[in-house]
């Protein structure tokens, strides 16, 4: 259990981390969510004793870090990647480690096996890829065997065969009753693996809720509807109680003009796709698709850290409104059409109902 009270820590005029008070408990994956800036690796190293708050305190199993007798049996932690000594190999720089926190020396060949690197064990670690260099950073983290593992951004630059593998270490991890602590800037990404979800902006505390709640509370279910009777359609849904807008020149129906009688598209809200497919039945309206969503995931935590972004990006020479800026901070592929909004929300949504029937 790590647990941190009115922690606050700043760098100069700038609050960094401001008055952050959390518990992240054992059994279960938490997410720490915020934007680029919003003080996730500032929090995480003054949990881990690694810099010193200006008040407050944070404490893992009940002591500060500094206080761990064995602290690497205590917490695992991956912070950088790539502090690792190049012209060594994965196996001594595990060796030395251990050596150094009195672990036995077994512990570095099971830890290798644990992610995958046995075969790689002899080589310099300064050869690995991107992807291997996270593992040897993971298998660093497990020698002590620790309840508490804390992961900064461990998915970043990862292949997805990579990140699927983090993501079922982790729950597996969670499921032996540890406690993980793991950092992302990205929504869609944590709410496929995070059970519990801590978000933050500016150093402040937004959010804090299991994801399927905060899934719930922060997405809108709508329907996409693509018709070529769109616009009679819409008055029709719109009689019958659904708030419907429409949006003539989408992307999800490639070049329109190129294709007489090709639908437009319109997302409703307010109303289940069986019933809008039995009113287009009604009138006689032909639909070319109807799929229901949510909104994406990835926008409504846009919308909830949209004034808590630090960099005003404007690299382009605009001066991006909030939302603008928001988009370019997070840097993600944003959900501009329904496809791809869909199959993060489908995913993110697949994994909660998983969790809830698991419990
Ligand atoms: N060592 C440091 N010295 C000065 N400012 C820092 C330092 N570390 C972080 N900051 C500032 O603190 C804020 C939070 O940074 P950080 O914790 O790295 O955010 P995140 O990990 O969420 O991206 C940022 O404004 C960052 O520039
Ligand atoms: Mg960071």
């Amino acid at each position: 259990m790590i647990e941190a009270r009115q922690l606050t820590k700043r760098y100069g005029d700038r609050l960094a981390v401001d008055d952050l008070t959390f518990t992240v408990e054992p059994g279960r994956v938490t997410g720490f969510l915020g934007p680029n800036g919003a003080g996730k690796s500032t929090t995480m190293r003054l949990i881990l004793g690694l810099d010193r708050p200006n008040s407050g305190t944070a404490t893992i199993n009940g002591r500060p870090y500094a206080e761990l007798a064995r602290p690497l049996q205590v917490v695992g932690a991956l912070l950088e990647a790539r502090a690792v000594h190049t012209g060594r190999s994965a196996y001594n720089h595990l060796l030395v480690l251990a050596q150094t926190q009195g672990l036995p020396k077994r512990r570095v060949g099971e830890v290798l096996e644990l992610v995958g690197l046995e075969s790689v064990a002899r080589r310099r670690a300064g050869t690995f890829s991107l992807g291997m260099g996270q593992r040897l950073g993971i298998a660093a983290a497990l020698l002590g065997d620790p309840q508490v593992l804390i992961l900064d951004e461990p998915v970043n630059g990862l292949d997805p065969e990579g990140i699927h593998w983090i993501r079922t270490l982790m729950k597996t991890l969670a499921a032996q009753g540890r406690t993980i602590f793991v950092s992302s800037h990205l929504m869609s990404e944590i709410a496929i693996t995070a059970d519990h979800l801590l978000v933050i902006g500016r150093g402040r505390l937004i959010a804090n809720s299991s994801t399927t709640e905060f899934i719930e509370r922060n997405t809108t279910p709508s329907v996409l509807v693509v018709s070529p009777g769109a616009d009679r359609l819409a008055g029709l849904l719109a009689g019958e109680g659904a708030r419907v807008e429409s949006s003539p020149s989408d992307s999800t129906t490639p070049s329109p003009s190129a294709e007489p009688g090709a639908g437009s598209s319109l997302t409703v809200y307010d109303m289940p796709a069986a019933h809008i497919g039995e009113v287009a039945a009604r009138a006689g309206l032909v639909l070319h698709q109807l799929t229901p969503q949510r909104a994406s995931l990835e926008s409504a935590f846009m919308e909830l850290t949209r004034e808590s972004v630090e960099y005003a990006v404007r690299s382009d020479g605009s001066v991006g409104s909030g939302q603008d800026r928001a988009n370019t901070s997070l840097s993600t592929s944003a959900p501009a059409t329904s496809q791809s909004g869909s199959a993060e929300a489908a995913s993110a949504d697949g994994s909660s109902t998983t969790e809830e029937g698991s419990r």
